[in-house]
C-alpha cells in the first residue's frame, strides 16, 4: 500500500500522462536525432526540428529529470542517458512506436473513457464509431502503422517464447492472428521439423515478408478467425489475440480452433499477460485499461481464461508457463 497523499497521486498521474505525451512530441519532431552528434543551443535545435524555441524548451525541461534530455549550460540541450533510445534506427529505438500515427487515435480514445465506463463499450468504438480493426481496414495507413509497431513490440519476446515451450513435437503450427509472423519465424528457426501456417487479415498478410522464412516451411493465409481457422495443425498459437476481444468473441475464436483440433495434437497455446489478484501495482492492470480504451477486449485472470476454455469445449492442460524476461505467460488448452 502506498502512503502518498491524494494530491501527490494526482500530481504523479498528471506528470506521467504529460511525460508520455511529450515523449511522443519530441519523437515526432526528431529531437533526439538532431542531438545525436552532441549538445545544441535551443534556438538551433528548434530550427533543425521545425519547432518554436521557447515551447520546445519547456517540453525538454519536463523530460530532463527522467534522463531523456539534459540542460547545461543553460539553454543548451543534450541527450540524457535515456534519450539515445529515441533516436531513429538505433537498437531498441522507441521513436517509431511513440510517433506512430495511431498515437493520436489512442489519445482520442482515452478522451472517451468516461463514456466507456458508463456503457461498457470500447472507448475507441465510442470515439470513432467502429471497432479498432474495422477502422484499420477502412484506414489502411493506420493499420500498417499498428502492424509495424506490433511486430516491433513482439520481436524481443518471440525468441523467448520459442525457448519457453517445447515445440519439438509439433509438425504443423498454425499462428492464428499471427501478424507479420515474427513468432512463427522464431519457432521455425529453433525447430527444423516444423512448418508454419500464418493466418491474419488480408492487409496484414499482404505485407508479410515470406522470403525471410526458411524456404518451403511457411504458408500464409488471409482470413477471418471468426469465420474459421486453417485445419490440419497439430498446435495452434494465439498470441495477444484473446485480450483484444469480448468474452463472447474470444470464445468464438477458441471454438473455431476447437472445431479443427484433431486427436493427438497439442491443442492451442494461448500467449497472454495474466492479471493478478490483489492491490499491488501491476503493469497488466495498466494494459487492461489500455485495452478498454482501444479494443472491446480486456486482460484476464487465470480463472477467466479457464472459463473461456470451458465455454469453448477446452480445458487447461499446461501452464501458466513463464516467459523469461516478459510479462506474457503460456497456457496450453486441449479438448475437454
Ligand atoms: C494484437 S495483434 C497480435 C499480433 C500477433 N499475434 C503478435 O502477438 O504480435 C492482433 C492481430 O489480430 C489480427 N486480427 C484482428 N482481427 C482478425 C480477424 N478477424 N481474423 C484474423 N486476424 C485478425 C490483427 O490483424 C492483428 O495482427
Amino acid at each position: 500500500m502506498t502512503t502518498e497523499s491524494l494530491d501527490q497521486l494526482l500530481a504523479r498521474s498528471l506528470e506521467g500522462a504529460l511525460t508520455y505525451r511529450c515523449l511522443s512530441v519530441v519523437a515526432e519532431l526528431g529531437v533526439a536525432d538532431a542531438l545525436a552528434d552532441g549538445a545544441l543551443p535551443l534556438d538551433e535545435l528548434a530550427a533543425r526540428c521545425g519547432a518554436d524555441p521557447l515551447t520546445l524548451g519547456r517540453v525538454l525541461r519536463l523530460l530532463a529529470p527522467s534522463g531523456v534530455f539534459h540542460e547545461g549550460p543553460p539553454v543548451v540541450f543534450a541527450l540524457g542517458p535515456l534519450g539515445h533510445g529515441l533516436r531513429s534506427g538505433v537498437p531498441g529505438s522507441v521513436r517509431d512506436r511513440l510517433r506512430a500515427a495511431w498515437q493520436d487515435l489512442a489519445w482520442s480514445a482515452y478522451g472517451a473513457l468516461p463514456a466507456a465506463v458508463r456503457t461498457g463499450r470500447s472507448a475507441f468504438d465510442l470515439a470513432f464509431g467502429m471497432p479498432v480493426f474495422d477502422y484499420f481496414a477502412v484506414h489502411p495507413e493506420y493499420g500498417a502503422a499498428f502492424d509495424r509497431a506490433m511486430a516491433r513490440v513482439s520481436a524481443p519476446e518471440d525468441a523467448a517464447i520459442a525457448a519457453a515451450f517445447d515445440f519439438s513435437a509439433a509438425r504443423r503450427i498454425v499462428d492464428v492472428g499471427g501478424g507479420r509472423g515474427g513468432l512463427l519465424r522464431a519457432v521455425l528457426a529453433r525447430h527444423p521439423q516444423a512448418t508454419g501456417v500464418l493466418l491474419d487479415r488480408t492487409g496484414v498478410i499482404a505485407d508479410v515478408d515470406a522470403a525471410s522464412f526458411p524456404a518451403g516451411r511457411l504458408a500464409v493465409q488471409a482470413g477471418d478467425f471468426f469465420a474459421s481457422v486453417p485445419p490440419g495443425g497439430d498446435l495452434y498459437l494465439l498470441k495477444r489475440i484473446l485480450h483484444d476481444w469480448s468474452d463472447a468473441d474470444a470464445i468464438g475464436i477458441l471454438r473455431n480452433i476447437r472445431a479443427v483440433l484433431g486427436a493427438g495434437g497439442q491443442g492451442v497455446l494461448v500467449i497472454e499477460a495474466i492479471l493478478g489478484d490483489g492491490n499491488e501495482p501491476d503493469p497488466v492492470k495498466v494494459q487492461d485499461i489500455n485495452m478498454l480504451a482501444l479494443t472491446p477486449g480486456r486482460e484476464r485472470r487465470l480463472d477467466e481464461f479457464a472459463a473461456l476454455f470451458a465455454a469453448a469445449g477446452l480445458r487447461l492442460a499446461e501452464g501458466p508457463l513463464p516467459v523469461a524476461g516478459f510479462s506474457v505467460q503460456l497456457l496450453r488448452a486441449v479438448p475437454a
